[in-house]
C-alpha cells in the first residue's frame, strides 16, 4: 500500500507491513509510529483547520501528517533532540495553510494550552522504559520506575482531558511489555488512568507490529512464551457535557 492507494481502516485490527515513507517520514526514530496510524486517526476524528495535539511528538510523524492534511497542530516532547528532528522534518514544501506550533515540554503539564481548546489528541508515549529516550532528562517517562510511570500517566491523562473539547477524541498508542519473562499489561494500566480522569473508552484497535528488533531476541526463546507482536490504540472520548 502507498499514499496513492490509501484507504481508511474500517476494522479494529490494523497492519501496515510497508510502514509508509512519503515526504520526510524516514522511520529511523526509535519506536516511531507508522504514518498510516496518525493519518487514519486524523482523517476519521478531525476536520481541516481544527487543532490537534501530540504531546509526545518524537520525530514529528503526527505533525507531518497534520501538515499534509491541513490541520493545525501543537507538538511537544521533553527531549530537545526530538524537537530538533521534528523541526527539520517539517521543513518541506507543501501547499498547506496549517499552523504548527512545536515546543520542548513535559506532557504532564500543558498549562500553555487553554481548557477545552483541542479537537483531537493523537499521541504515542514511551512504553515505560522499553526504549530509553535520554540519559538523564528529568521527567522523561522512559527513565521512570513502573510506579512513577503510572503516576506520570495519570497526570498526562488529566491534562489531556482538560485541554480536549467536550465530545472529542483522545487516541493513544501503547503496548504490553515483558520484563524478566513476566508479562506486564501496560495497556490495561494506561486505560485505567484515562478512565479515572473521566474519559469514556470508545474503541480498542489492535495494531500488528512489524520489523520489531526485539522479536529476534524473543524468537530464540519462543518455547517459553508467545512473542508480543501487537500494540493497542485506545480511542477515548471526552464525554459531552
Ligand atoms: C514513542 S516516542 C514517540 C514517537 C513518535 N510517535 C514518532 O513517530 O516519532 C515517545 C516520545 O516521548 C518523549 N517523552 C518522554 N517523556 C516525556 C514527557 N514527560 N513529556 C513529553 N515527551 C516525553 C520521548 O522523548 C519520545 O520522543
Amino acid at each position: 500500500m502507498d499514499l496513492k492507494n490509501f484507504k481508511l481502516e474500517t476494522t479494529s485490527v490494523w497492519s501496515f507491513p510497508d510502514r509508509g515513507n512519503w515526504y520526510t517520514h524516514y522511520g529511523d526514530y526509535p519506536g516511531n509510529w507508522s504514518p498510516y496510524v496518525p493519518r487514519n486517526l486524523i482523517l476519521k476524528y478531525s476536520l481541516e483547520k481544527e487543532w490537534i495535539l501530540d504531546q509526545f511528538m518524537g520525530s514529528g510523524t503526527t505533525l507531518i501528517e497534520a501538515k499534509l492534511l491541513n490541520r493545525n497542530i501543537i507538538g511537544t516532547d521533553i527531549n530537545p533532540k526530538a524537537y530538533a528532528i521534528t523541526k527539520s522534518r517539517l521543513n518541506f514544501a507543501y501547499d498547506s495553510t496549517s499552523h504548527i506550533h512545536i515546543r520542548i515540554n513535559d506532557a504532564q503539564d500543558l498549562s500553555f494550552i487553554k481548557d477545552n481548546s483541542i479537537s483531537l489528541i493523537c499521541t504515542h508515549p514511551p512504553y515505560a522504559n522499553i526504549i530509553k529516550y535520554s540519559a538523564d532528562i528529568k521527567n522523561d517517562l522512559s527513565l521512570m520506575s513502573y510506579n512513577s510511570y503510572f503516576k506520570a500517566m495519570a497526570k498526562v491523562a488529566k491534562e489531556a482531558h482538560r485541554v480536549l473539547k467536550n465530545g472529542r477524541i483522545c487516541a493513544i498508542m501503547v503496548a504490553d511489555i515483558r520484563k524478566n519473562w513476566k508479562f506486564i499489561p501496560l495497556g490495561h494500566y494506561v486505560i485505567n488512568e484515562f478512565l479515572k480522569v473521566g474519559f469514556i473508552l470508545k474503541d480498542i484497535i489492535i495494531k500488528e507490529q512489524h520489523n520489531c528488533k526485539s522479536l529476534i531476541k524473543w524468537s530464540q526463546r519462543e518455547h517459553e512464551c508467545y512473542l508480543i507482536k501487537h500494540e493497542y490504540i485506545f480511542i477515548f472520548q471526552k464525554e459531552s457535557r
